[in-house]
């Protein structure tokens, strides 16, 4: 009935319009314009098929489409409050911008979090504080079997590779990391030129092998160690799998297969890669551990380590167990949240697949603890890592060191537009478009990238300095505490079990027996 009333409105405003025009004014001839051209995308919406809300609001409909469209700049601009906005709210993205700015980030009034919410968090500060550290510490890695370690900053640059992100992106993060002395991992795509600022890399393959491959998709271990001996590359990574879509591969079509990505990736040009959704190097828990010593024997001896998010704990036990049976290690673990982010992921894997940072990270420590190995492999930490705090948290629940994807990427500009799988990034962050890529000026990012990590580590600091403590070795899990109801909150020593050094080894807790019964170093049990 509805479409009735549209289609006729128009043709009589039409025909009152046609009146006007000739005996009257002749500007009214530009309305009539105007009502002949709704009037065809009347009969248009009418005819076509596609949208069933055209075909019963004709010309109206349309506002549906482009209401949608704006949907997440009116939320963002109007609706979101300061401490709702997601996957960032507006206040940890205004910290990142003031930050990376060098602005002063400082906020009136007090908190706008409910305190009394159960799951809200805060740290223990001391009744006597002590000043924060000067000198930035950073954190050894390398263990036994390895001869060129590496000081790796408590903040780095998590893994986004060529392809997911722009060039200047990229130019702008390598640069801020040779600047501000930090890591850039490359992100699985391979190294490209835009990565070669002088900033330390962690250069990361996945099941693609890209950089290292054959032509058949198999790993390569001489490209890999060709590359690997490049100085610029200070550890190389396994990526096992990722926070925001553990379980599955990806495909990137020939056409996206440009010469420079073909290059990055060492992949023929204009053909379809494939990178699977499990790894030829290993089928087992020990043949994991063994590829990532081979790893650093190919790396001539630099930090070999592998990032996973983390999925069954019998599967980290596993894991572990092949490192005691095996006696190797690798020199660091990333363990990635299930809140981390993704280029591109189907929603089923971004909400629902993969243990969240906090009982993953939990997990790999424990185990680590519990077959007495901790000491020998340093443990980074991702997932939504954007403030002082979060590196201090995620220090607290067992990780050495931190690294940032996103928070980084708003540190180049980025501004949560969340469109980075359509190459249409409003701000160059996330774009293969050179002239959306353009709008990113490389020199002024770079600085923003410098000052954003800094700021970062050094509120860290100052956290950790209120907390009484001389430096993030004192941190302990009694000194971050969860509201759990209305009426009490607990520690992470009550909350949460935590091994002595090689319990598992000789009496594993109840509450771990049954995983470690099950962990086989040479199956993963599904
Ligand atoms: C655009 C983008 C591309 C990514 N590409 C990779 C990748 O190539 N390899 C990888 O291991 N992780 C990749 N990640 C995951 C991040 O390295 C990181 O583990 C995850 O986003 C959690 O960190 P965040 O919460 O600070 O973003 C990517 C993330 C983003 C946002």
């Amino acid at each position: 009935m509805l479409r009735f009333y549209v289609l006729s409105v128009l043709v009589v405003l039409g025909a009152l319009t046609v009146l006007a025009a000739v005996i009257g004014d002749p500007g009214w001839w530009a309305l009539l314009a105007v009502l002949l051209l709704l009037l065809a995308v009347g009969v248009h919406d009418l005819v076509q098929k596609k949208h069933s809300i055209l075909r019963n609001y004709p010309v109206l409909g349309h506002m549906r489409f482009l209401l949608e469209s704006i949907r997440p700049e009116l939320q963002q601009y109007f609706i979101e409050r300061n401490f709702d906005g997601r996957p960032y709210d507006r206040d940890t993205r205004s910290s990142i911008y003031a930050r990376a700015k060098g602005e002063n980030e400082e906020q009136p009034f007090g908190t706008e979090r409910d305190v009394n919410e159960p799951g809200y968090e805060y740290l223990v500060h001391s009744t006597r504080p002590k000043e924060p550290l000067k000198d930035v510490p950073t954190v050894r890695i390398g263990g036994p079997d390895c001869s060129r370690p590496y000081d790796m900053a408590l903040l780095n640059v998590s893994a986004m590779s060529f392809g997911a992100l722009s060039a200047n992106a990229l130019t702008a993060l390598n640069a801020g990391a040779a600047i501000g002395g930090f890591a850039h991992d490359t992100g699985e795509g391979g190294i490209s030129p835009y990565h070669r600022q002088g900033g330390d890399l962690v250069w990361e393959i996945g099941s693609g092998y890209f950089g290292a491959r054959t032509d058949d998709g198999d790993f390569d271990p001489h490209a890999f160690a060709d590359k690997a001996a490049d100085d610029q590359v200070k550890l190389v990574s396994l990526k096992l799998s990722q926070g925001a879509k553990p379980g599955i591969g990806g495909v990137l079509p020939g056409a996206k297969v440009t010469q420079e990505i073909a290059e990055a990736r060492g992949v023929p040009q204009g053909q379809k890669c494939v990178s699977p959704s499990y790894h030829r190097v290993f089928s087992t828990p020990r043949e994991l551990v063994l590829f990532v010593a081979r790893m650093r024997e190919l790396a001539g001896g630099k930090p070999a380590g592998f990032k996973l998010c983390v999925g069954s704990r019998a599967d980290v036990l596993a894991i572990c167990k092949a490192m005691v049976e095996e006696g190797v290690t690798p020199d660091f673990i990333v363990v990635d949240g299930g809140e981390g982010g993704t280029g591109a992921a189907p929603v089923e894997y971004e909400d629902h697949v993969g243990t969240p940072l906090t009982e993953g990270l939990m997990t790999m420590h424990n185990a680590l603890v519990g077959v007495g190995l901790r000491d020998r492999v340093r443990i980074g930490a991702s997932g939504k890592v954007a403030t002082g705090v979060d590196v201090v948290k995620r220090l607290v629940q067992g990780a050495d060191y931190t690294n940032a994807a996103r928070a980084m990427m708003m540190a180049v500009g980025c501004i949560q537009a969340q469109t980075c799988h359509t190459n249409t990034c409003p701000v160059g962050v996330a774009t293969q478009d050179p002239k959306r890529m353009r709008a990113l000026d490389v020199p002024d990012k770079t600085q923003r990238v410098v000052r954003y990590q800094e700021a970062v580590v050094r509120q860290a600091l100052a956290v950790i300095g209120s907390m009484g403590l001389d430096g993030p070795h004192q941190l302990a899990p009694h000194m971050l505490r969860r509201r759990v109801d209305h009426s009490r909150t607990e520690s992470y020593a009550e909350l949460f079990e935590h091994l002595e050094p090689g319990q598992l080894l000789c009496q594993p807790p109840d509450s771990w027996a049954l995983d470690w019964a099950q962990a086989d170093p040479d199956r993963f049990v599904p």
